[in-house]
């Protein structure tokens, strides 16, 4: 930070985001993208770097001099006591050294082959939708059970304990959250998934639990690692697709057209598209990706700093003309495989197999299975999600 630079004078990161179009960047963000690289002032007063556009936004991400370390003196926090989730928070080796033990069961070839069950677990709760009264909240009966039991499938974590670990997740990704109440919902969780790896460990399935098991077992990972990847998965596999779920519903009741086109096309690559055309279009990350330059380089032809904070917000990014013709248009046949929702370079999302695989079975089943979907309140009554570290919305009341 240079010493002439007075923070009041800096705009601030617009937090929580409660202005504008709920779909769409903030427009206070907007405004900053016409520079490539400005200032923005952060709730403790920092001054890191907003990288706007998405060509830096990826040369910054992929460049191995900045550090993904949350516990780095000068990262870019979101709020105060944001704890550091495994390997998500960390940097190379270690980082990689974290993330290859679980990598395979991340490969596109096994997440393919959970589709079968993914598709019956979609399935169910869509007979279970049809089979209940309406109007319902589309978020508790199908966008947040429908992740929440892929996930624990694949850690077998009993989902009959959903209530306990859904509510822990939801507080340490609440803004409003305490320090003191992220922590105890973090501790809970370690305690339970702790002792679910330990119980691995004595009597070993074909899980994933079980795999991070054997690795502490045979010395590879402490159980301590073990649990705190545990608890990564745990929140990631459910926590941001369900909201994905629930947000691009949401956005495609209110795009009639692009839904019917994703409904009734014959094409099957539309579901493929559409999963990613939503992801692009959507943000649920919105406060960006956040990093610190470790030595001075060069963004957008200006020098920054080793030690200063930078955040690239994936939002605005995905929204960049340059790349992506008419961006602020859901076109669910557009070719947008490229988008920045889940990251890019070392850390770009581990679970990106499985999230596509989920959104598109659920894009390929729910429209159609329920044609006359429909929002049943109006949509400024929509509570969208603020004041979370993920967005979405709390409730989605529909019928049909
Ligand atoms: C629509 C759903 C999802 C979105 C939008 C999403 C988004 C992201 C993003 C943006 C990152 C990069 C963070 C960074 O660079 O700082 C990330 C990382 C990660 N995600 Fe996802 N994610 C999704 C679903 C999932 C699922 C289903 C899982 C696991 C089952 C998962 C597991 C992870 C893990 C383990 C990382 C850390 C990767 C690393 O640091 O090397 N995510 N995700």
């Amino acid at each position: 930070m240079t010493s002439t630079l007075d923070p009041a004078e800096v705009p601030e990161f617009p937090m929580p985001r409660a202005q504008g179009c709920p779909f769409d960047p903030p427009p206070a963000l907007r405004a900053l993208q016409e520079e490539p690289l400005t200032r923005v002032r952060l709730w403790d007063g920092s001054t890191p770097w907003l990288v706007t556009r998405y060509a830096d936004q990826r040369a910054v991400l992929g460049d191995r001099r900045v550090s993904a370390d949350m516990t780095h003196p000068t990262y870019p926090r979101q709020a105060p006591g944001n704890a550091t989730l495994s390997f998500i928070g960390m940097d190379d080796p270690e980082h990689s050294r974290l993330r290859r033990m679980i990598g395979s069961a991340f490969m596109v070839k096994r997440v393919e082959a959970m589709r079968p069950a993914v598709q019956q677990i979609v399935d169910d709760a869509v007979d279970a939708l049809l089979a209940g009264p309406t109007p319902v909240d589309l978020v508790e009966a199908f966008a947040l059970p429908v992740p929440s039991l892929v996930i624990c499938d694949l850690l077998d974590v009993p989902y009959a304990d959903h209530d306990f670990f859904q509510d822990n997740s939801k507080t340490m990704i609440n803004r409003n959250s305490t320090p003191e109440e992220r922590a105890a919902a973090s501790g809970a969780l370690a305690e339970y998934l702790g002792k679910l790896v330990a119980a691995k460990i004595q009597a070993p399935g074909d899980d994933l639990l079980s795999g991070l098991g054997e690795r502490v077992k045979a010395g590879e990972l402490t159980h301590r690692e073990a649990t705190e990847m545990a608890v990564l998965l745990l929140i990631a596999g459910h926590e941001t697709t369900a909201n994905m779920i629930a947000l691009s519903t949401a956005a495609l009741l209110r795009t009639p057209d692009q839904l019917a086109l994703l409904r009734d096309s014959e094409n099957p690559r539309v579901a493929t598209t559409a999963v990613d055309e939503m992801l692009r279009y959507l943000n649920i990350t919105h406060g960006g990706r956040r990093r610190v330059a470790l030595e001075d380089i060069e963004v957008a032809g200006q020098v920054v700093r080793a030690g200063e904070g930078l955040i690239l917000p994936n939002d605005i990014a995905n929204r960049d003309s340059d790349v992506f013709p008419d961006p602020d248009r859901i076109d669910v046949t557009r070719e947008a495989r490229n988008h920045l929702a889940f990251g890019f370079g070392v850390h770009q999302c581990l679970g990106q197999p499985l999230a596509r695989l989920e959104l598109e079975i659920v894009y390929r089943t729910l429209y159609r299975r329920i044609p006359g979907l429909r929002l049943a309140i109006d949509f400024e009554d929509i509570r969208f999600k603020h004041d979370g570290f993920v967005y979405g919305v709390y409730e989605l009341p529909v019928a049909w």
